[in-house]
């Protein structure tokens, strides 16, 4: 049954003459369900993304299997801010059901996204989760007010299967720092992005070692620290195919590197750095500051540019630090007049580009005690879900609740059933749930959405071959490609011989 209001969208698109035509199916929420129940991939299809940008709501309409450039998009548009409108506002300003978004929209200024194009058909949202509109693209045009802008990363292919000519690469690094062990703003930052790049890119993927040593001076705590990432990272992981997973230290040529492009660093981009500015301003004296902190950046430069990545996916924390590599890059190719390194980009999704702590406060982070764990036992993640910062002006269950800022409705946005979700906040400000079953639903959710993953780290923790296995494997992999890497550098600058008596 077609319900009376995607009817009525249907009459306006013929008004507008946007030709479309209309597919029934059960009730389903992604992109990915809809299209294959309709034989069809995300290369089909097209998401209208609500945003909010500074004051107002636009829409933006891209591919199924293109991610967006915010950056781009914000400095076209104008704005300073620039986020996917919540749920809550999704709802408010399309009167739609999240999942659902139409490709026009009322009073909200609709930005068409170039690679649609590429496309006669493409199959979108109808304002319902039970129809689907397969719209005719080049009509699209014709929306009202529409336009035509150019802001895709680099393309994410969702194909399946097969070795992809072309591909592009990700390389993205965890450092064994704290005790090693992950919490859900390492899995949202950039873990989940990782293993969604892996279904369709080649990926490197390293346990930092040598950067916990800037912090880390024990040989117990670092082997365990090391140890336990490395079983962490895995079991989040699961499927390894397309991924190069690796310890940093198994790879010696990244200090070789590191050591070579200290040769091309300006001292004043290092002293800009983050790492080493945050560890000064905590009035650290000058002389407690160890060289390998303050040279982290060219570590990591060397650790990205050895794989010739074309994306990064890292947390914002991470980002100056990507930045310092392309200029580093930039540089070296200049001093050498040759291409060496492409120049490689941060992929940092602004929805998770940093996950607050329990506190509400600041960036989840285990130096500051407000994280929720992974892969801990249940009973302390509950502790960690319950001590979460949620509304401080409601007293009494019955008082309407508020969902801006509070944090455990920001983390149930990952990990919950999404009508669930809906129907829980609307609850919630109404004064009809408590907080601690807000809380105990977030925990279900927690604890469903990483059963599989908790249940491999049980595998690997009782199977060291497996895990040693694994590593040896990934250390041969990654040193292959950095070898080949580091002999198209010592070519270029020259830390060759002939021995042909100077005639170069
Ligand atoms: P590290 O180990 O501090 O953090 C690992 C990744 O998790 C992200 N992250 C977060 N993202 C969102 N919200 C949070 N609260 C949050 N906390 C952590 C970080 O941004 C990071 O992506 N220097 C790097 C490791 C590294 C690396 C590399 C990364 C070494 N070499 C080469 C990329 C490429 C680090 O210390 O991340």
């Amino acid at each position: 049954m077609i319900d009376e209001k995607v009817k009525q969208y249907s009459e306006e698109l013929k008004r507008l003459g946007i030709e479309h035509k209309i597919f029934e199916h059960p009730q389903l929420l992604t992109v990915e369900e809809v299209q294959s129940y309709l034989g069809k991939t995300v290369k089909d299809a097209c998401a209208t993304l609500i945003m909010k940008a500074d004051d107002h709501f636009v829409a933006v309409v891209r591919r199924g299997d293109i991610k967006l450039d915010f950056e781009k998009l914000k400095k076209l548009l104008g704005v300073s801010n620039l986020r996917l409108a919540s749920g809550e506002e999704f709802t408010k300003v399309t009167n739609n059901p999240v999942g659902t978004a139409k490709v026009y929209n009322h009073g909200i200024k609709t930005y068409l996204e170039k690679s649609i194009f590429e496309k006669d058909y493409l199959n979108g949202g109808s304002g319902s989760l039970t129809v689907t509109i397969g719209y005719k693209v080049a009509d699209l045009k014709k929306i009202p007010g529409s336009e035509l802008i150019d802001v895709s990363q680099k393309e994410i292919q969702a194909v399946t299967g097969g070795k992809i000519k072309g591909r592009k690469r990700i390389l993205s690094g965890i450092t064994p720092s704290g005790d090693g062990t992950l919490h859900i703003g390492n899995y949202l930052g950039a873990v989940k992005q990782f293993i969604e790049f892996a279904k369709t890119h080649d990926c490197f993927l390293m346990v930092a070692d040598l950067h916990a040593l800037t912090t880390i001076q024990n040989k117990e705590q670092l082997q365990k620290n090391t140890e336990t990432l490395i079983v962490n990272e895995l079991a989040l992981l699961g499927d390894l195919t397309n991924i190069v997973f690796f310890r940093q230290s198994d790879v010696p040529l990244h200090a070789e590197l590191q050591t070579i492009l200290n040769n091309v660093t300006p001292l004043g981009l290092i002293k800009r750095a983050h790492a080493y500015k945050d560890k000064l301003a905590k009035d650290t004296n000058e002389e407690e500051i160890n060289m390998g902190l303050f040279n982290y950046p060219v570590l990591m430069a060397a650790d990205i540019l050895l794989y010739k990545p074309d994306l990064v996916p890292v947390g914002r924390d991470q980002k100056q630090h990507v930045e310092i590599t392309r200029d580093i890059a930039e540089r070296f190719n200049k001093a050498y007049k040759r291409e060496v390194f492409p120049l490689p980009e941060s992929y940092i999704p602004e929805e998770v580009a940093v996950i607050l702590g329990t506190d509400g406060k600041r960036k989840m982070s285990k130096s500051l005690g407000n994280i929720i764990s992974i892969f801990e036992d249940e009973n302390i993640i509950r502790k960690q879900v319950m001590k979460t910062y949620t509304d401080p002006t409601r007293i009494h269950a019955s008082d309407p609740g508020h969902i801006e800022g509070n944090m455990v409705f920001t983390y149930l946005e990952y990990f919950g059933n999404r009508t669930e979700f809906e129907n829980l906040k609307k609850l919630y400000r109404e004064g009809k749930i408590a907080d601690v079953e807000a809380k105990d639903y977030l925990l279900k959710g927690l604890m469903e959405t990483f059963q599989q993953a908790r249940e491999r780290y049980q595998e690997l923790s009782s199977n060291p071959q497996k895990v040693k296995k694994i590593l040896s494997n990934g250390a041969e992999k990654a040193r292959d490609f950095a070898a080949s890497t580091m002999k198209e550098i010592r070519e270029a600058i020259g830390l060759t011989n002939k021995y042909s008596f100077f005639k170069y």
